[in-house]
């Protein structure tokens, strides 16, 4: 229930650490956005390598969900997830998508946009196998985005592969892999106070200030 839930009145004040400045980026933007992925872990944010991933359908419809971020690099951000799911079927048909850390507890975002290709086989190998072999078994029991009767027909599912992969390793599964957004654009955002905040974009032609 809402109803006595003052939405229109929340609202935190931002601020109290240093301004970001055009200076903060003299290193490169990936130099800054692991200071901030390092900051986001130190105040022990939840999850802090979880990013909201937005695609556009082939209809031209956005859709947004959270996927966990397993490695930010010069060549940008990658995650891994089902290429059967709907967010790899938005990226073939559109193969842009933008990806935000919403690192709200230290009052910041960091917003990843551009091109999307898959990792290469290798790299999907190597973190495949540092994957609990849980999660491995779930990878290959959801046919991700796919409908299911019931909850009891998943864990069927999952018993089924269980048994199949019983004697050995598990492998990765033919639809499985990663998926890296180059970093076409790379925005820093800081809250300040009276909602002033800083905003500095990152793209080839060099770094520009928004207004907030
Ligand atoms: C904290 C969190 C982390 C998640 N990490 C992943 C992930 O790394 N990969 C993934 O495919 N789904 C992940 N999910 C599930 C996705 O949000 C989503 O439900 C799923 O990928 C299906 O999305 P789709 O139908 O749009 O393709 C995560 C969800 C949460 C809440």
């Amino acid at each position: 229930m809402t109803e006595n839930i003052d939405l229109a009145d929340m609202r935190v004040a931002y601020g109290g650490d240093d301004d970001l400045e055009e200076s903060d980026l003299a290193g490169g933007w990936l130099a800054l956005a692991r200071v901030w992925l390092q900051q986001a872990i130190d105040a022990r944010l939840p999850e802090p390598n979880a990013i909201t991933l937005a695609t556009v359908d082939a209809d031209g419809r956005p859709a947004t969900r959270t996927v966990l971020c397993k490695e930010l690099s010069e060549s940008g951000v990658v995650f891994y997830t089902n290429y059967g799911s709907a967010k790899a079927s938005h990226l073939e048909s559109t193969p842009f998508a933008s990806a935000t850390f919403p690192w709200i507890g230290i009052q910041r975002q960091l917003t990843v946009r551009g091109p999307v290709t898959r990792v290469s086989a290798d790299e999907t190998a190597a973190y495949w196998a540092t994957r609990p072999r849980g999660s491995q078994l779930g990878a290959w029991a959801s046919q991700q985005s796919s409908p299911i009767g019931s909850r009891q027909d998943l864990e069927l599912q999952l018993a089924d592969v269980t048994d199949r992969f019983e004697n050995g390793d598990v492998p990765v599964p033919p639809n499985w892999g990663g998926l890296r957004i180059a970093p076409e654009s790379v925005e820093f955002w800081q809250g300040r106070n009276n909602r002033l905040h800083n905003r500095l974009v990152v793209t080839a032609s060099g770094v520009e200030r928004l207004q907030p």
